[in-house]
């Protein structure tokens, strides 16, 4: 994933880090890599340095300031950030202290030291739990200190700075309600460089929801590593037991004027009986649930730490249908784990017939430096991977079209986001998450209206909206204005 984004740069003047000051305009180039919590963190460090007069520019040669978010769950991530660093030491060494160079995110959390010694001329190293830090950062690098690392883990704090300093939102915005992981699968990178499961105070999500809506947000997204191991002290006057996911998707749901509530990723040994029950009473829980498996094989899944059987998994779906029967289920799978057979691989493709996936993500195993999977033996070959890989994303890529085809000929309520490149033309999501463009007037920005799903393009889907919905808006009672 590649997002630039406004940001920054150096010289002496970063020394002042008031918002309140005016700060002449500069070029900051944000590069982000990985997951949706890095893109959310990519807007966030953009929202962050917009107020010192950072604007976007289009390549790092234009910019004062490059920032790397990177990503370090898979190798191929990881190397990427190098091979950009590489990329980066040329432009830097024509530029020299014209340009400030920032390594943000994973990689910077768990591999600082290597960055320093691969990379000399990066100035700055920040991991995810410092970016709201930056700016003094960046004035203390300006100062020509040498590199300034700061990879401290202070979550609670950066949860509140950050969503201060939000840009203007879009029709769809993202809140991050936790951080960290404390799962430990073996294969995994995020518990060491996302630090502990931190969840946001119930609070401040409902207030920055709220403040989202006031800027025309109608949908939003819950952000976490584990959303749904996510726990808060009730608010003032809500008894004493504390909340959970389903409780916050319910409090959320009451904010006048937002229309849709999703939340991702989660970890099947946190899908309570109140998060589960919340998709059948909640209509603006949307009946989506991206809930990760990685292997249908009790053999791999305890190799993996995972902590739940695939016939427990098996069980939560179907609980979750039981309330929810058209919800769409996304997964993410991983191949190739370290002793994995022929017959494990072949549970991993009977769960995936059992279960029924809208979407999915799917991996070769990674070989993660430090994480214990790392140093188990039978590692399968890569030749054998590539063939599991293929097999499986032929059968997900199935469903997935399967799915798709079952909407053809449905009237579905749409959340219009954004013009299409066509003249007249929006692109919505279904409440299944799948983009659909239709010919609609610019009026049906930022509403929900029923369309007719017509066809299935390569990503997305099309749709008419029907004559109800041109002439009354659906959501008339929750609209602004
Ligand atoms: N190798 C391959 N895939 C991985 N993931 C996490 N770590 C690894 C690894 N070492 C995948 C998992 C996880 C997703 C975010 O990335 O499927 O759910
Ligand atoms: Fe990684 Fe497992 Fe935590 Fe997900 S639950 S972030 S895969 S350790």
């Amino acid at each position: 994933m590649h997002k630039e984004l406004p940001i920054f740069r150096s010289d002496g003047a970063a020394d002042e880090v008031t918002p309140a000051r005016t700060h002449a305009p500069r070029g900051v180039f944000i590069k982000t890599y990985g997951c949706q919590m890095n893109v959310y963190d990519g807007e966030r460090i953009a929202g962050l340095l917009a107020p010192l007069g950072y604007r976007s520019v289009p390549s790092p040669a234009d910019a004062e300031l490059v920032v790397l978010n990177t990503c370090h769950i898979r190798e191929k991530a990881a190397d990427k950030l190098y091979s950009d660093l590489g990329r980066l030491r040329e432009t830097k060494a024509e530029r020299g202290d014209a340009m400030m160079v920032a390594v943000a995110g994973c990689v910077a959390q768990a591999e600082g030291a290597e960055i320093q010694a691969r990379a000399p001329f990066v100035d700055i190293v920040v991991g995810p739990q410092a970016y709201h830090r930056l700016p003094e950062l960046i004035a203390r690098a300006a100062r020509g200190q040498g590199v300034v690392l700061d990879t401290d883990f202070a979550v609670e704090e950066k949860f509140d700075v950050l969503a201060r300093d939000r840009q203007a939102a879009s029709v769809s915005a993202f809140v991050t309600v936790q951080e960290g992981c404390d799962k430990f699968c073996t294969f995994c990178v995020v518990p060491y460089t996302r630090g502990k499961e931190v969840s946001r105070d119930s609070t401040a999500i409902i207030a920055e929801t709220r403040a989202l809506v006031q800027q025309g947000v109608r949908e939003v997204t819950l952000l976490g590593q584990n959303v749904n191991a996510w726990r808060s002290a009730a608010p003032a006057g809500d008894g004493g037991r504390d909340w959970t996911l389903g409780q916050l998707c319910r409090a959320l749901a009451k904010v006048d004027g937002l229309a849709r509530i999703r939340f991702m990723t989660s970890h099947p040994r946190d899908m309570d009986d109140e998060l589960i029950d919340a998709f059948g009473e909640e209509p603006k829980l949307m009946p989506f649930l991206h809930l990760p498996v990685q292997s249908g094989s009790d053999r791999i899944l305890a190799a993996m730490n995972r902590g739940h059987t695939a016939e427990a998994y098996l069980k939560i779906v179907s609980r979750v249908r039981a309330v929810r029967p058209d919800i769409a289920l996304s997964g993410d799978f991983i191949v190739g784990f370290p002793g994995e057979t022929d017959k494990d691989f072949a549970e991993t493709l009977g769960l995936v017939r059992a279960a029924g996936y809208a979407s999915a993500y799917s991996f070769k195993y990674s070989r993660r430096p430090g994480t214990p999977a790392a140093s188990l033996p039978k590692q399968v070959p890569e030749g054998e991977k590539d063939a599991r890989l293929a097999a499986l994303q032929a059968l997900l890529t199935a469903q997935r079209d399967d799915f798709c085809k079952g909407l053809v000929g449905r009237t579905l309520p749409i959340l219009f986001e954004r013009r299409g490149r066509q003249p007249g033309q929006l692109i919505g999501r279904t409440p299944y998450l799948q983009s659909l463009h239709a010919s609609a007037p610019d009026s049906l920005l930022g509403k929900v209206a029923l369309v007719r799903v017509t066809a299935v393009t390569p990503n997305a889907l099309a749709g008419d909206v029907t004559e109800a919905a041109r002439s009354t808006l659906l959501d008339a009672e929750t609209s602004r204005g």
